[in-house]
């Protein structure tokens, strides 16, 4: 890690007018400079950079910051990357911490893994294409299913020849260790036997969401009934099967343009669709679809469109598996195929605009299609129908959106023909079931398990939201602030195709640091001048010795108002909880574990709240503005209110 001291000098030595200026034309304008967005295709410039405050805003992205952030968002660098660019551009020393032995192991473990699995993606890529075997036997069957030479680029799709240890040999004698080909489970290692595990399959390389190579699925070509069609990689250090969604490398800016994801079964499937041009595309490869893989499309969209395949009696098992998805706040589709299609057929079948259309037509919403097809199960039979209103109602509870709730209940009662009234009474039936259960369970797990105690949010004092952030703030930093962890940013980048999508990025920080720069970013200042004070204090005491000592602090000022709020801060956990009044639970852990995420959010959080505030000063200012300044203030409103979308985005996803 790069040392504070390093990065303090190359935040003071870097001039952001200087470090945007070599890149984009900027032009004086007031006591600012003025230009043409990087990361848009704007024609009148929306992009300011302030000499003053040194920060970047770019309206038409939404992104700021300082000059780090700028060379990060630019150059796509990492935190890191981007000081060491400042640094050499300034001819400042960096000066570097070490890493633990174990922690350089760790990540050399599985830095061996990744690269073993690269090497054996172009070797069976490389197999496929310029051997007999290859060649007659992999691409003739790709070529056979109707996948395009494109296609088979873009998802690096190979074959491992019919031998036993074909990759295994070549990887050893290009240097390859046993250890990691075992690891990742290319090589199967038996007593004093090793051999391919994918030997004469065809092969589907998985990839994590920045293109590296997570493991592989192999498909036999054979119509041997004893041998499993699909052989996948075993979990790994690298591979989590739940955490992975297969297409989304090649889907991700796709999904984020069209503000929508297309579910499906599996790699022929999505790579079918793809090729036929409809590119928002994942499937989640064998398993039911889990938590972890819905937040990857979370960060994308909220917008979900599973496709089934299938008869009836499949799809009715399927429906359970959708409620999690509603559970996540997700706006959830269905739609199905013709009898004895599925989407790989189908697509094949039909050109882009034919796909397209059907899909338009046949997407249904989630609840909807439920209602509609239970019912139509349940017909006269009054038993049966009480079962499907409470099975549907039930679905409608997962959903965390009161109001759209309420919306839900109104639709089906028409779809359902039962009354509004038996159905919200039903609703509040089986929330309140719920809520006894989730209670139960709490009771019941034993004290060692309690890391995360959660209680359902009782009436509060009205607080003013602003104030308590900066006391949360105050909080993180007494507690956290020496310590590091890795941060989830998101980010606007333009991807392969030049769109800008909300990219994230994980960056170990110094907590301290973190605060401190995304503070200055958006020239925070605190309000409650207690908080200030504190604030300003902890920052000298950094700045001198690199580290807060909270004691110290309590020891240096005499104001007890002042030690009073240290010591509250550090103490009153339910306080510091509070910023997530807007969710369902609130969660106290009682390990007082750092969580990044926390900290991202409040920050968040906080720059939603003055955004806010900032909105509604211009609003009242149109009312008093002169005639001819009226265009101006609404239009700096809509940039605001951009802003703000963008933002509630983020929130969105780090939660
Ligand atoms: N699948 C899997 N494991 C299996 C069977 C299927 O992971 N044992 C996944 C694959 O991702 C596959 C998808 O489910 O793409 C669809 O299954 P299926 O139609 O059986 O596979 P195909 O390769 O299309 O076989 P066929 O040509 O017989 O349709
Ligand atoms: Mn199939």
């Amino acid at each position: 890690m790069i040392s504070q001291s390093t990065i303090q000098n190359v935040l003071d030595a870097a001039r952001v007018e200087e470090v945007i200026g070599d890149f984009i034309q900027l032009k004086k304008s007031g006591s600012n400079y003025k230009g043409l967005s990087p990361f848009t295709d704007e024609r009148t410039p929306s992009f300011m950079v302030s000499p003053v405050k040194q920060i970047w805003k770019d309206f038409s992205s939404g992104k700021g910051g300082n000059a780090i952030s700028f060379i990060m968002e630019h150059e796509h660098f990492s935190y890191p990357e981007a000081i060491k660019y400042l640094a050499k551009k300034y001819n400042i020393e960096i000066e570097e911490t070490e890493q633990s032995d174990e922690q350089k192991q760790a990540a050399s473990e599985r830095e061996s893994m990744y690269l073993v699995n690269a090497f054996a993606q172009e070797f069976f890529i490389n197999q496929m294409h310029k051997t007999d075997e290859g060649k007659s036997i992999g691409l003739s069957y790709f070529k056979e299913r109707g996948f395009t030479p494109e296609s088979i680029e873009k998802y690096k799709l190979g074959y491992s020849p019919e031998a036993w240890q074909a990759l295994t040999d070549k990887a050893i004698s290009k240097g390859y260790k046993l250890e990691f080909l075992e690891k990742t489970g290319l090589t199967v290692v038996k007593d004093d036997r090793k051999f391919d595990r994918f030997r004469g399959r065809v092969i589907f390389p998985i990839h994590s969401l920045t293109g590296r190579v997570l493991g592989f699925g192999g498909r036999i070509l054979t119509n041997d009934k004893k041998a499993a069609k699909y052989l996948n990689s075993p979990e790994s250090e690298i591979y989590h099967k739940s955490n992975v969604l297969y297409g989304l490398y090649q889907a991700k800016s796709h999904i984020a343009k069209e503000n929508n994801c297309y579910l499906v079964e599996g790699y022929t499937d999505v790579i079918q669709f793809h090729q036929t041009g409809i590119k928002n595309v994942v499937a989640s490869s064998g398993t039911a679809l889990t938590e972890q893989q819905i937040r990857l499309i979370q960060r994308l969209t909220s917008n979900i469109t599973v496709l089934f395949d299938g008869d009836d009696a499949g799809i009715r098992a399927s429906l359970r598996g959708v409620d999690m998805i509603l559970e996540q706040g997700m706006q959830v589709k269905v739609c199905t195929f013709p009898d004895g299609e599925d989407p790989d057929s189908f697509a094949k079948a039909n050109d882009e605009d034919d796909l397209r259309a059907y899909l338009d037509e046949n997407a249904k919403d989630f609840i909807q299609f439920k209602a509609r097809l239970l019912n139509e199960t349940a017909k006269d039979d009054p038993a049966q129908k009480a079962e499907v209103t409470r099975d549907i109602i039930h679905s409608i509870s997962k959903i965390p959106d009161q109001i759209r709730q309420e919306l839900y209940v109104k639709t089906c009662s028409d779809i359902m023909q039962v009354s509004e009234e038996v159905l919200f009474s039903t609703l509040a039936q089986i929330k309140a079931k719920a809520e006894r259960d989730y209670k139960r369970a709490q009771r019941q797990k034993p004290q060692e398990q309690m890391e995360v105690v959660s209680k359902p949010v009782e009436h509060r004092e009205k607080v003013d939201p602003q104030e308590e952030l900066e006391r949360i703030i105050i909080s993180l930093l007494l507690r956290y602030g020496n310590q590091s962890g890795e941060f989830e940013d998101f980010v606007l980048k333009p991807n392969d195709e030049g769109d800008l999508v909300l990219t994230v990025e994980k960056n170990e920080e110094n907590v301290f640091n973190k605060i401190y720069m995304e503070l200055q970013e958006d020239e925070i200042e605190f309000t409650n001048p207690r908080f200030k004070t504190i604030y300003n204090l902890i920052c000298e005491q950094y700045s001198e010795q690199e580290m807060i000592d909270y004691k110290q602090l309590m020891n240096n000022i005499d104001v007890e108002d002042l030690n009073n709020e240290i010591s509250s801060a550090l103490l009153d956990i339910e306080n510091h909880s509070l910023h997530r009044w807007d969710t369902k639970h609130i969660y106290v852990n009682p390990k007082e574990e750092l969580d990044p995420k926390e900290i991202t959010q409040t920050i968040l959080n906080l720059r939603r709240l003055l955004i806010k505030k900032k909105i509604e000063e211009l609003s009242l200012s149109v009312k008093e503005a002169k005639q001819d300044s009226h265009m101006e203030v609404l239009s700096e409103t809509l940039e605001y209110k951009k802003l703000e979308m963008l933002i509630s985005n983020k929130i969105g996803r780090v939660m």
